[in-house]
């Protein structure tokens, strides 16, 4: 049987949540990987040093007894952000870095940041600390064709906050477009980008293939074949600029399969398999290491990891929901068959 064996990943861009769905979805992201960068957009957000290390406590109180993970907690970002929150997160060694969100742009980011120029100063203090900024690129103007969010956002936004604050280390989180890997090709090395598995595997058509398909629909959401194209090119490249990050993003079936359903694939059930799917179709399997294990380790200053794990090229199919009756949660490809599994 061909296996792959590679040193123990890291997500470096997923959803837990909390409660009943934590408890659901966080031993699978444990399984694969060894320690995951975690988003801070519940309800309310996590936006304060006490709030992250209570959340930290409850993920680490969720975890399967002996499941060793570790989860690198971040700061959502708000317009009310103190320079002395700053200055705490960043002597926190569970602190790894602050999530932007413009308001409005994705799944619970209301209290986002409306206008960025008015966060400057806050910019100013993470570039002073060496506190990573990690951005939801997308604008929010409605008048804004959904498809070309990220790349307005990259002309208007990210282009001036990469310029004004040339030290400050920036994550382009989930990055679906040419525009945004060539932004993050051309910067320097204190940027670099996320990739998602859905935005590496599908394009566009995946959303309407003979009807509607709600468990493709994710923000930013996915775009035309030639952008997966260019996705598929940087991660396969050995660029250490760009890495892992699945943005698994578990919504209740109920509330994904629905009038109006909620933005996010849930991935974390497969997410190596599914890159090493990606990889084995552009023949760079051997990159793949560098991409999830390797890379976001170095951008955070994080040491490596040690052990490994290992794939085997075997068929198995994707179960139709995980969860239980209470917590139902319909996984990217449910009832399709996948090629690599993780032993
Ligand atoms: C994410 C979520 O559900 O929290 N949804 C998504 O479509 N990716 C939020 C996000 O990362 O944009
Ligand atoms: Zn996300």
């Amino acid at each position: 049987m061909k296996t792959l064996t590679i040193t123990k990943p890291d997500d470096w861009h997923v959803h837990v949540r909390g409660g009943a769905i934590l408890k659901a979805v966080l031993p699978h992201t444990a399984r694969q990987f060894a320690r995951a960068i975690i988003m801070p957009n519940l309800k309310p957000p996590v936006a304060t040093v006490a709030q992250a290390l209570a959340y930290r406590q409850e993920i680490l109180a969720a975890l399967p007894v002996g499941m060793g993970f570790t989860p690198l907690m971040t700061l959502y970002l708000t317009a009310a952000t103190t320079l002395e929150e700053i200055r705490k997160a960043a002597e926190c060694e569970h602190i790894h870095a602050f999530k932007l969100y413009p308001a409005g742009a994705t799944t619970n980011s209301d209290l986002g940041v409306a206008d960025i120029k008015t966060v400057y100063p806050l910019f100013a203090a993470l570039e002073r600390y060496d506190m990573p900024l990690l951005v939801h690129g997308e604008v929010t103007d409605e008048q804004c064709d959904i498809f070309d969010r990220e790349k307005a956002f990259v002309d208007t936004h990210l282009s001036a906050i990469v310029a004004n604050f040339p030290a400050l280390r920036v994550v382009v989180e989930h990055a679906t477009t040419t525009e945004a890997v060539q932004f993050v090709e051309s910067a320097s090395a204190n940027v670099a980008a996320t990739i998602t598995p859905q935005h590496l595997l599908f394009n566009r058509n995946a959303l309407l293939a003979g009807g509607i398909r709600p468990h493709y629909y994710c923000l930013p959401i996915i775009k035309r074949e030639q952008h997966r194209l260019a996705l598929v090119a940087v991660a396969t490249s050995g660029n250490p600029k760009f890495f892992l990050g699945t943005d698994s993003a578990p919504h209740l079936t109920s509330l994904k399969e629905t009038a109006c359903g909620c933005a996010g694939c849930f991935s974390a059930h497969a997410a190596l398999e599914l890159y090493a799917e990606a990889f084995e179709r552009a023949g760079a399997l051997d990159r793949l290491e560098g991409f999830a294990s390797l890379y976001g380790a170095d951008f955070y200053r994080l040491s490596r990891n040690t052990g490994t794990v290992t794939l085997a090229k075997m068929a198995w199919r994707v179960p139709l929901a995980y969860g239980d009756e209470e917590v139902s949660i319909t996984p990217l490809q449910a009832g399709e068959q996948l090629g690599w599994k993780m032993l």
